[in-house]
């Protein structure tokens, strides 16, 4: 066994940022395997192109051979599973997707994993990971007065994505359960930050601010999330892989709770600040669309576990993030340029149209 990692969907938001910071921080080679689907994006990784502990392979996770010869090739020391669709309201208009590779993909990857981990000897096994990557979804929604989510709250996913997401939870718990292979499960609350696809409320705000386009808001505003900077999201993750006890789940998240109108509001005030407009506020582009059908009105983690039991603890406040998030975005308008380019607009066509708004 090497000290490589393979890594799955290395080049989507919070994959891309895991790998740029393992890479930068000299923490060994990584295989990065990822399918380059639309949000899967080249330039994510282009800090760390020339460098010869970044490996980046094109393919899917569900290709049973292309991922057995990559885990018989590189011997990896763990695997950290990001590869996954994640838009919810995409998985809205068409599950079938999210079915693929959220659930068979994920199955494929643990399969391939199996036969490789039993091919090891007992020291390597023993010291192998295997870390599933998945969301605080998975255990529905809460009312106002509901504890934040618990490791031991029931699985309660409503929409095709966080269903899809709860099914290759229980796939891993069960290959740790009946092979004994080390699984790791992290469940993550909304996350921010660089290289965030603004096919998403915090980048697609700040993008159609800048445009002068409406800036919708689902139903009322008052549904909530919980929201985790992308830098402590990999911090996070690293501590697990290092320390994590195997077999169990961690929930990750950033202890802030915020409506959908507080973090719009917020966006706006910053822009006004760091690019005002020759007159007036980007609030005014504020419109108020047709809610996601079976919209989970909040989310909140409880990341006592974490803490206790890891020392992790989160770095960024949400007012440090978000000021940070908004200048990375005015300063690296090329990179949204490209993304927002091409099939962007079929998505943003499809989406808000039906809600009632002119986006595209
Ligand atoms: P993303 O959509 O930005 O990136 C997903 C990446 O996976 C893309 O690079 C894509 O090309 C790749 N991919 C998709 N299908 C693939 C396949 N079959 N084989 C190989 N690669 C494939 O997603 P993200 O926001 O970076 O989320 C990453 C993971 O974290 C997901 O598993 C998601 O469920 C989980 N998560 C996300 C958040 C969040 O707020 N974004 C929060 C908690 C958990
Ligand atoms: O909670 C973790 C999850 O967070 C991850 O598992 C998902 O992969 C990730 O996409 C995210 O899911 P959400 O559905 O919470 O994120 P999104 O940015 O799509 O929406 C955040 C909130 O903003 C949600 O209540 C819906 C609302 N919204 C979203 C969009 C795109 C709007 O009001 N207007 C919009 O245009």
């Amino acid at each position: 066994m090497n000290d490589c990692i393979i890594v799955t969907g290395g080049a989507g938001f919070i994959g891309s940022n895991f790998v740029n910071d393992w890479v930068k921080l000299g923490l060994g080679k990584v295989i990065n395997l990822d399918k380059l689907t639309y949000a899967g994006n080249l330039a994510n990784l282009a800090d760390i192109e020339q460098n010869p502990e970044h490996i980046f392979v094109h393919g899917d996770i569900g290709h049973s051979e292309l991922v057995g010869d990559l885990l018989k090739l590189y011997q990896p020391r763990a695997v950290v599973n990001f590869a996954a669709e994640s838009h919810v309201d995409r998985s809205i208009h068409g599950p079938g997707e999210f079915i693929q590779t959220n659930i068979v993909g994920t199955f494929n990857l643990l399969e391939e994993a199996r036969t490789y981990w039993s091919s090891l000897n007992d020291a390597d096994k023993a010291n192998f990971r295997f870390l599933h990557v998945s969301t605080d979804e998975v255990y529905g929604s809460l009312s106002a007065t509901d504890s934040a989510f618990k490791e031991t709250n029931a699985y309660e996913p409503n929409s095709p994505y966080s269903a899809s997401k709860a099914a290759s939870d229980h796939l891993v718990r069960a290959y740790h359960h009946t092979y004994g292979i080390p699984m790791l499960t992290t469940n993550c609350s909304n996350n921010y930050g660089p290289y965030h696809f603004p096919e998403k409320l915090i980048p697609l705000v700040i993008h159609n601010a800048l445009n002068g386009k409406p800036l919708p808001i689902y139903g009322n505003g008052s549904n909530v999330r919980d929201w985790l900077y992308v830098g402590d999201h990999c911090t996070a993750i690293r501590r697990v892989l290092e320390a994590g006890r195997v077999g169990e789940t961690y929930n990750i998240g950033g202890w802030n709770e915020k409506t959908n109108l507080e973090v719009v509001h917020t966006l706006c005030d910053i822009l006004d600040q760091q690019k005002p407009k020759k007159s007036g506020s980007y609030c005014e582009q504020i419109t108020f669309v047709q809610d996601r059908p079976g919209h989970d009105q909040r989310y909140a983690i409880d990341a006592t576990k974490i803490e206790r039991e890891l020392g992790w603890k989160p770095a960024e406040t949400f007012e440090t993030g978000i000021q940070k998030t908004v200048a990375w975005y005015l300063t690296h308008q090329d990179w949204v340029n490209n993304v927002t380019s091409g099939e962007y607009k079929n998505w943003v066509n499809t989406n808000y149209k039906e809600r009632g708004e002119e986006l595209a």
